[in-house]
């Protein structure tokens, strides 16, 4: 498979090693001091380009993929206020596009896992429930993007909480977002249940970026030759 990197940093760099190791063929490299290589002369070369910027420029990206006809799986976040309208010309011009926050498949599986786990404790009131996520001290967010999907997930089912805070819990109706900064970890996501008699936990646990990055890759060989929005729960068969 012929690929079209947009945004050579630490993603686009971890990205190529793996594609490159399973056989594919980077084409195309591209990063702030290269953007005339976005351009459908050379992007149409691409069976698919993958997309990892920043969250002024991924908007504009994908629509150059869509107007060169290749598929495109995007990885960047902190745009999303804009997917309506990526999905609606996507869905227009007949092109394929898929975007996750999180691209790693373990992540995603612990997702499901999560939703499962929350629906058994909604009719068990005896369990608190609180979340914790460990990150290394350079991320600025806090809490992380895929703890925030992790608590609506859990809010969804367990009703006797209305709202996450990023704090140590306060009203018993509040799920705590415990966060850690603690070189280096890659990233931890933890939720507990938690009653007098037991205690319920479940752990997601990132050894490296490589997860994300070999996600993405999965997710570009599932997405040649389709048309249509999706994620990676598509991808997952989830
Ligand atoms: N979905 C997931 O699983 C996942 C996982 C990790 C990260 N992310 C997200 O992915 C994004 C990138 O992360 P990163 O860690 O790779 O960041 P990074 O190391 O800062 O890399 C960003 C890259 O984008 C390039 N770039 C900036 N503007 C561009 C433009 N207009 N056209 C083409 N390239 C451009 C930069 O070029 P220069 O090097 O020339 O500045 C750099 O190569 C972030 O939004 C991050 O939150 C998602």
């Amino acid at each position: 498979m012929k690929i079209a990197l947009i945004g050579y940093g630490k993603m686009g760099k971890a990205i190529d090693a793996i594609a490159t190791a399973k056989g594919h063929e980077v084409i195309l490299r591209v990063d702030l001091n290269s953007q005339h290589l976005l351009e459908k002369e050379h992007l149409e070369k691409a069976d698919v380009a993958i997309e990892f910027t920043t969250p002024e420029t991924a908007y504009h990206n994908i629509l150059k993929c869509f107007e060169s006809n290749v598929p495109v799986v995007c990885g960047t976040t902190g745009w999303l206020d804009k997917l309506p309208e990526i999905k609606e010309h996507c869905e227009q011009q007949h092109q394929a596009f898929l975007h996750a926050t999180n691209f790693s498949i373990g992540v995603n599986i612990f997702f499901e896992v999560n939703k499962k786990l929350a629906a058994l404790m909604a009719s068990q009131p005896q369990y608190d429930v609180w979340m914790e996520e460990i990150h290394h001290t350079q991320k600025k967010d806090a809490p992380s993007g895929t703890a925030i999907t992790l608590a609506e997930q859990v809010l969804a089912a367990v009703t006797r909480k209305t709202g996450w805070v990023n704090a140590e819990n306060q009203q018993p109706e509040n799920l705590s977002i415990i966060s850690k900064r603690i070189d280096p970890a890659p990233g931890t996501h933890t939720i507990t249940y938690t009653s007098a008699i037991d205690d319920i936990t479940i752990t997601h646990t990132a050894h490296s970026r490589e997860g994300f990055a070999s996600g993405a890759v999965v997710a570009a060989e599932w997405l040649k030759g389709k048309t249509g929005v999706f994620t990676m729960r598509d991808v997952l068969n989830l």
